[in-house]
């Protein structure tokens, strides 16, 4: 019994030290972050998770979009590590309440009640910056889009950054250079700043954020502002929320590049892409070829989930998504 013991942790010992080889040659390419990270520590994660946003998206669509933008907010701001997620307490003020963020951001209930579900089942293993990368994914199949391999292991911050959620989320005020060195300034070229912004082919924006554009702006659709003004007068009902893709809100597709060649982008960011620039053409090719799309969202969603993750023993695995440990 004892032989057999200590030759098959001789053997386990062997196959960590390979695995570990085999992990730093990969980690150079992919952040050191793996598809089967928990395979064995916690198998039935991504069932879970996938379960839970299953059942939100069920009960409420648009918090497949939610989901989604969560996991955006996430890494665009000292990469993807739940820095999001953490509640401002009397010593410091966290990234809820940046201004891109604040009464706009949601899903962190549902967040919450994935998180539990999976400290039931494996305590302190499955990180939330992993959860929200697999809700994210999920939340897009879950609207009929695209799938792809989520890796996994990023760990916890323990700290978070209104500022960096300030300066590094874009605003909606941006002009077509602004939105492609914003995205730059993340790795990313103009083509996957049009693929990323697909996501606005599902969920709502309120009227505060749309405004200008749906009153002073001209390169928009006579009888979508019309409608648009309707819900969004021009002082008051800042809160009142229109579809960013008013032809399939709920629908992950690639309606929303139509909108845009028909000037019916709703934001002023969004008609940006599509404004006689440098973009027509990508837009142009997302909007008669939904594979493309597809295939170039997937592959940027992928990108994004890979910016600055900590690994390793950097950070840590929160218990409570809002509460360092
Ligand atoms: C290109 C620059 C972008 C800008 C300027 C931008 C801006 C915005 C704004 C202003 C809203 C409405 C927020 C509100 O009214 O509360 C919004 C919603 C949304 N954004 Fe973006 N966004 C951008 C890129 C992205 C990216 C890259 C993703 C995801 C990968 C994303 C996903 C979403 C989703 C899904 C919603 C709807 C959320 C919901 O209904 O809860 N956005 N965005
Ligand atoms: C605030 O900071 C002090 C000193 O670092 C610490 O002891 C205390 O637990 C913190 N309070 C909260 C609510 O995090
Ligand atoms: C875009 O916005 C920036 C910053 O507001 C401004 O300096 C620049 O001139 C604008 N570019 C165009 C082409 O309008």
């Amino acid at each position: 019994m004892a032989s057999h013991h200590s030759s098959s942790s001789v053997f386990t010992t062997f196959k960590l030290c390979f695995c570990l080889l085999l992990l730093s040659f990969i980690g150079m390419a992919s952040a050191q972050l793996t598809t089967n990270f928990y395979a064995k520590t916690c198998p039935n994660a991504l069932s879970i998770i996938k379960s839970a946003v299953n059942s939100a998206v069920k009960s409420e669509a648009r918090m497949g979009a939610s989901l989604l933008r969560l996991h955006f907010h996430d890494c665009f701001v000292n990469g993807c590590d739940a820095s999001i997620l953490l509640d401002d307490t009397s010593n410091f003020t966290g990234e809820k309440m940046a201004g891109p963020n604040a009464n706009s951001v949601r899903g962190y209930e549902v967040v919450d009640t994935i998180k539990s579900q999976l400290e039931a089942s494996c305590p302190g293993v499955v990180s939330c910056a992993d959860i929200l990368a697999v809700a994210a994914r999920d939340s897009v199949v879950a609207l009929r889009g695209p799938s792809w391999t989520v890796r996994l292991g990023r760990r916890d911050s323990t700290t978070a950054s209104l500022s960096a959620a300030n300066s590094n989320i874009p605003a909606p005020t941006l002009n077509l250079s602004g939105l492609i060195s914003a995205f730059s300034n993340k790795g990313f070229n103009a083509r996957e700043m049009v693929a990323l912004s697909g996501s606005h082919t599902v969920g709502q924006a309120r009227c505060t954020t749309f405004r200008t554009r749906i009153y002073n702006e001209a390169n928009i659709d006579a009888t979508f502002k019309t409608s648009l003004q309707a819900n969004c007068p021009s002082s008051g009902g800042d809160n009142t929320l229109s579809p960013l893709d008013t032809q399939t809100p709920t629908t992950f597709d690639n309606a929303y590049y139509t909108n845009l060649v028909n000037k019916k982008g709703l934001l002023h960011s969004d008609q940006q892409l599509f404004n006689g620039g440098s973009t027509d053409a990508v837009v142009n090719t997302y909007r008669t070829r939904s594979t493309t799309f597809f295939k170039d969202f997937a592959n940027a969603m992928v990108k994004m989930g890979n910016l600055s993750p900590l690994t390793g023993t950097s950070g840590q695995i929160r218990t409570n998504c809002r509460k360092t440990n």
